[in-house]
């Protein structure tokens, strides 16, 4: 206990949020005894508990151990090539799973919709700025104002379409780690099926065709932006796949392999 009551300022620490959780889940204190017992306000134990249990809830759907294994390997080797930190972008950042892993190689720009998750990010990561904003709106100021990026990070609850294709303009040499819904897991009714058609091209009786039918639309998509993409790898994680895909900037003519006959032109 000394340990806590001696602190000047109060300060949370990773041990401090899990000795909370232990004394709130099984020792069954109230917030006002830990809060006395730790040397803060009820009020202050009782936001960071709830937030501390709504990240322990969304790291059952978001997968973080599965994603961070992805990625690991790719950002060291862009990390060698480039010899420079790497500038990351994630669409949706949660509660931060993956903006730790990220921050490692160098800066983060994240996006939520809701401020706990900012904050927790910007409490756990050292180079992490983060903005409270609808990330599928915003993503037409960072094309606008032609931001690049090495990595982006696409990992929404739903589908990610509304992404496509500006997502690609954002990236001249890097990599989208992109989260796609394995499908049916939205519900399937007129709206979902219309959504399929018109951004996929994947009718309800092409599930065997499923992840055939993106990786051709995600190349389409980048043929917009004047990207050439390679999909490097596709993982299914309990209910999603997780995409890894190579951007590349190129001159569409090299792209479609067309050789320009100076001589005519
Ligand atoms: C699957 S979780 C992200 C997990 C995170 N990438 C990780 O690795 O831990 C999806 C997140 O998207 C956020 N979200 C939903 N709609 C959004 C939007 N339009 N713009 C930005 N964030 C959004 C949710 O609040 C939620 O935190």
């Amino acid at each position: 206990m000394a340990e806590y009551t001696s602190r000047k300022m109060f300060e949370w620490t990773e041990k401090l949020e899990s000795d909370v959780l232990r004394l709130k889940n099984e020792e069954k204190m109230t917030y006002a005894a830990i809060a006395k017992h730790i040397g803060t306000t009820s009020n202050s134990v009782k936001h960071k508990v709830r937030r501390l249990q709504q990240a322990k809830g969304l790291e059952k759907y978001s997968h973080p151990k599965e994603k961070a294994e992805l990625a690991l390997p790719i950002l060291e080797s862009i990390r060698v090539r480039k010899g420079k930190p790497l500038r990351t972008l994630e669409t949706h950042c949660g509660f931060g799973g993956m903006s730790r892993v990220y921050s490692q190689f160098g800066s983060v720009l994240g996006f939520d919709i809701v401020q706990d998750r900012i904050d927790a990010c910007e409490a756990s990561c050292e180079q992490f700025e983060g903005i409270k904003q609808d990330s599928e709106h915003q993503l037409l100021n960072l094309r606008f104002e032609k931001r690049k990026f090495d990595i982006v990070d696409v990992d929404p609850y739903g589908l990610p379409s509304r992404y496509f294709p500006h997502i690609f303009g954002l990236i001249d040499d890097g990599y989208l780690f992109l989260t796609f819904p394995m499908m049916g897991v939205a519900q399937i009714n007129a709206l979902t099926i219309k959504h399929y058609q018109v951004f996929w091209g994947i009718e309800l009786s092409d599930k065997d065709e499923y992840i055939q039918k993106i990786v051709e639309r995600l190349a389409d998509y980048a043929y917009i932006e004047k990207k050439k993409i390679t999909v490097e790898k596709v993982i299914k994680v309990d209910r999603i796949y997780r995409f890894v895909i190579k951007v590349e900037k190129i001159a569409l003519t090299k792209l479609l392999g067309m050789r320009i006959n100076r001589a005519n032109s």
